[in-house]
């Protein structure tokens, strides 16, 4: 997980990551412009920061259903804008967008790297990544905040989330020309650029027992990861129907996107997957409609500081297995029957279940899944592992909650 989650700063290294172990794994690659393979495959196409694999049982793979389970890609951070190059005060900065529901305190007094992908003259997009501390959000000296401590911190996105860049006047193309040079790419064919920045402090193994993982993107990376190394670990004889796996981009914003979960490529490929197993519309959508679908992300942990945030009744402990998440407002797609279903696979795989729920006067979040359920028209289960501080740079979760979260994927794919 330490590894995965540190080569994957932006989604399309998230993407990268996946793409590496598929194909290590046997999983062939597919141009999306070009036919899928005929029959039953292990095969996956990427667009992006966006990524479907698929798994078809040896037997038995044009009539039966898809065990489909998808997570994010993306996380709440800082990106760099279309103007980057700003400053004041004899400092260089970065103009930024701020991308998602930021805990901006968190990206204070970090040393930040930068990641993302250039966009070339030709059509080539090379990813790039700097892991040198090149960029920081300096919080201001609280002799000069006096109002912090009666009113606690007030942060401006607008103003206050602005890294610096070291000293000097801004100069036009200097961010560009610094990146593209280290990437080893002529600066003057970089035509626009997918950049973000990511905080350099490895993940770690925290508490006593090392039974916490403190790192960044564990939303939803966390997810991503116990997905895909279900996928990989199934065995094609024992699937009970065409196991899915589906990584989305731009969750944080809403999922409107053509590699967002309300985008189409899911449902094409599903489309394409059947027309090359020899089904027929119809028997496409009976196929659909024997299907289930797992959206796994971040659950919220009951907070040991702020416990009256919490439902007592849904204590979510991490390491206490894995949450299943309901909202009768559909937050959360997991209805009675989906929440049965996933119980099964918890059981099967031998996990603790728990289920959150959130609080009536607390607007809740949201996940992929009830935007799959909706797009698909198949049953939808909300489950995920119970962290803390969830889109601060820096989160927490279970560290033995993350074995679990594959096992139970694993187990979706086969009861
Ligand atoms: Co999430």
């Amino acid at each position: 997980m330490i590894d995965a989650i540190t080569a994957s700063p932006s989604p399309y290294h998230a993407v990268e990551t996946a793409r590496a172990r598929l194909r290590a794994a046997g999983f062939v690659e597919c141009d999306l412009t070009e036919d899928l393979p005929d029959g039953p495959s292990r095969g996956f196409a990427a667009s992006d920061g966006a990524l479907v694999a698929w798994a078809d049982p040896a037997e038995d793979a044009a009539t039966t259903g898809f065990r489909i389970v998808g997570a994010h890609t993306d996380s709440p951070n800082l990106r760099v804008g279309s103007v980057p190059d700003v400053g004041a005060a004899g400092v260089r900065q970065v103009g930024i967008e701020v991308y998602g529901g930021v805990l901006a305190n968190s990206w204070l007094d970090r040393d930040l790297g930068l990641s993302g992908r250039l966009v070339l003259a030709d059509g080539s997009m090379p990813l790039v990544r700097i892991d040198e501390p090149w960029f920081r959000v300096p919080q201001l000296a609280i002799h000069l905040d006096r109002e912090i401590r009666g009113d606690g911190l007030k942060l401006d996105p607008a103003l206050h989330l602005t890294p610096t860049f070291g000293a000097g006047e801004p100069e036009e193309g200097a961010l560009i020309g610094a990146v593209a040079a280290a990437a080893d790419v002529d600066p003057g064919a970089v035509r626009s650029w997918d950049l973000m920045f990511h905080d350099l402090q490895a993940p770690a193994l925290v508490g006593p027992a090392a039974e916490q993982l403190a790192s960044a993107r564990i939303d939803n990376q966390v997810s991503c990861f116990a997905a895909l190394e279900a996928i990989v670990a199934a065995d094609v004889a024992r699937l009970a129907g065409t196991a899915v796996l589906v990584l989305s981009d731009h969750e944080e914003v809403g999922s409107s996107s053509a590699t967002g979960a309300g985008g189409a490529m899911l449902e094409h490929l599903l489309e394409r997957l059947s027309a090359a197993a020899g089904v027929d519309r119809v028997g496409h959508l009976r196929r659909l409609a024997a299907s289930v679908v797992v959206s796994a992300d971040g659950a919220h942990a009951t907070h040991p500081n702020y416990e009256a945030k919490h439902r007592p009744e849904h204590p979510i402990r991490m390491n206490g297995g894995v949450v299943i998440k309901r909202n009768a407002n559909q937050r959360y797609a997991t209805d009675g029957r989906a929440e049965a279903f996933a119980r099964r696979a918890i059981e099967s795989a031998g996990v603790e279940a728990q289920v959150y729920v959130h609080r009536n006067d607390l607007p809740c979040g949201s996940t992929i899944g009830p935007i799959t359920a909706t797009r698909l028209g198949v049953p939808t289960v909300d489950l995920g592992v119970a962290q803390l501080a969830m889109h601060s740079a820096r989160e927490v979760c279970g560290a033995h909650d993350i074995a679990d979260l594959a096992a139970v994927v694993g187990a979706a794919f086969t009861v």
